[in-house]
């Protein structure tokens, strides 16, 4: 029987970088006899233009019905000054959480043809091969109340909140256990148990967790250290798990490490590995249109969706490999271009990656 994918474009350069995705991943099926069938629809912005809402109950219905999703990026200025609940982003935060995406993976990697792209010197990033696990549907993203309103003195205030409970903090260690289980057996829980209930309570039940993984090597760090200790020394994690801000906030962090934000990918699963996969940038909108994204992030994007919802690591391994390949040849977009490169644009980068695919 085929498989489904969804595929969600989205805003600002997701259509461009999207569309390179989708020969990379037109050529796997292919060549690797993979049997999917794709199927396109619209999330965030371009979803608020033609349903009127950034994600429509049919789409919702369609990413339901897939077996994998394969999302651009979503949000732009156009949307700034629109009904806060009808923003680009409250699209991606419905779809992660009606479709159960606890668990995030954000690998960063730094591909040895990048080193001279980080910003840290070549000798601090070497090897780096890091893992972010990171809670994704619950805390303060969605936490209830939530509330911005006018005090009787005419003063403004607003407020969130940053429920855990212990269930969704078991469900996300586990995660976090079992990837470093099959990597380097370290994982770093990062909280703010100094400060917040929430995070006593993370670092309480992740505590338990360790029990029923005697091999891996625990340890915890206060958030602002990890943020620190990530650029002083980010050789020293392997995986780290952490709630949802702190991941959104550390996993923009250890990709610029990698050169770019602009190479890597990401996987959000629900309970059985069914997934989403996405770029962990954002849409871009001052380089949107002009050709000069750089759509590896998102065609990594294919492969962790191959690895992980469809367990296909060997089409999996080609894409990297591609990837790998095309960087040796020194092609390289405007964000991780260095002098003795060559810069080239979104579909030239796309039509390489398909090249060295086809070749392998
Ligand atoms: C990310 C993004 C999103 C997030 C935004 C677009 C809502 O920054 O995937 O990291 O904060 O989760
Ligand atoms: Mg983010």
């Amino acid at each position: 029987m085929s498989k489904q994918i969804l595929i969600l474009p989205g805003d600002g350069i997701g259509p461009e970088i999207m569309a390179e995705a989708v020969k990379v991943l037109e050529l796997a099926n292919d060549k690797f006899d993979l049997g999917f069938e794709l199927s396109f629809d619209q999330l965030g912005g371009a979803a608020y233009e033609q349903y009127g809402v950034p994600l429509a109950d049919e789409t919702l219905e369609r990413a339901r019905a897939a077996d994998a999703i394969l999302l651009g990026a979503v949000g732009g200025p156009q949307w700034d000054a629109i009904d806060p609940a009808l923003r680009p982003e409250r699209g991606l935060l419905k779809i992660r959480s009606q479709l159960g995406l606890f668990a995030n993976l954000r690998p960063a990697i730094l591909y040895p043809q990048l080193a001279d792209a980080s910003s840290l010197k070549p000798e601090v990033v070497a090897g780096l091969n890091i893992l972010i696990v990171r809670e994704l549907t619950g805390g303060i993203y969605f936490g209830s109340p939530r509330e911005s309103r006018v005090l009787e003195n005419g003063e403004r205030m607003a407020f969130d909140t940053l429920p855990y409970s212990e269930s969704e903090i078991r469900r996300i260690a586990r995660v976090g256990f079992d990837m470093a289980r099959v990597r380097d057996k370290k994982l770093c829980s990062v909280d703010k148990a100094n400060v917040l209930a929430s995070s006593q309570l993370w670092r309480t039940v992740v505590e338990e967790v360790a029990k029923d993984y005697p091999d891996v090597q625990l340890s915890h760090m206060y958030v602002d250290n990890a943020a620190m200790q990530l650029v002083r020394a980010p050789k020293q994690f392997d995986v780290m798990v952490t709630d949802n801000m702190f991941g959104d906030i550390l996993s923009d962090e250890a990709s610029m490490l990698t050169g770019s934000i602009g190479m890597l990918p990401s996987a959000s699963l629900d309970a059985n590995n069914k997934g989403m996969y996405e770029p962990c940038h954002g849409s871009a909108p001052d380089i949107a249109g002009q050709g000069i994204a750089n759509p590896l992030a998102t065609i990594l994007s294919v492969s962790m969706m191959l690895r992980y919802s469809f367990s296909q690591s060997q089409a999996a391994d080609a894409i990297e490999q591609a990837v790998s390949k095309v960087l040796d040849q020194g092609l390289r977009t405007g964000d991780i271009y260095c002098a003795g490169t060559t810069k080239v644009g979104t579909a030239a980068m796309g039509d390489a990656v398909v090249e060295a695919l086809r070749s392998l």
